[in-house]
């Protein structure tokens, strides 16, 4: 049986309904990953006519996540960075994204001051999401063409979040 957006956004409402922590969002990730299995959404959303650049799929009035269709044109190699009080899924639509996770090292306690070390990486591919916690941080980078849907808590450009450097171990 074919899965839409529409249900996808009517699957996460439930489960964030039911628990916005751990739980909930695993059953997001899950259901995101069914999602980027189906061809008829990968084709309308993702495929290779659409332009480059995000577009906002869904946007929940009321519990504040939103989905966004990530589609990139060029290739692109970032840096560690957090979602500030949010989380956010990544899951894979076409190509894929190397993703490294990060842990801090020292207590916050020093302006400007962060220390962060790596501590995993893994490549997602087609059907795969990974989970990022609040203030989890991670760097990624993806070959020209990659394409990726992006569940978040809240819109993350009304929040604050950070950026690292770990060679000069600065935030
Ligand atoms: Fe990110």
């Amino acid at each position: 049986m074919v899965y839409t957006l529409d249900e996808f956004a009517a699957d996460c409402r439930t489960a964030l309904s039911e628990d916005e922590g751990p739980a909930g969002r695993q059953k997001v990730r899950d259901h995101l990953c069914r999602l980027l299995m189906e061809d008829a959404f990968i084709d309308a959303h993702c495929g290779p006519d659409v332009e480059p650049g995000t577009s906002l799929l869904y946007e929940d009035d009321e519990l504040g996540f939103q989905i966004v269709a990530h589609i990139m044109g060029n290739a692109y190699d970032g840096g560690p960075h957090d979602h500030g009080a949010s989380w956010a899924i990544y899951g894979q639509a076409v190509g894929y994204t190397d993703m490294t996770e990060w842990r801090r090292l020292d207590n916050g306690s020093e302006e400007g001051v962060a220390k962060i070390e790596k501590a995993s990486e893994y490549r997602l591919e087609r059907g795969d999401a990974g989970i990022f916690d609040d203030f989890k941080i991670h760097s990624i980078s993806y070959p020209s063409g990659a394409r990726f849907i992006r569940v978040t808590g809240v819109d993350l450009s009304t929040i604050a979040r950070a950026r690292f450097d770990a060679e000069k171990n600065s935030i």
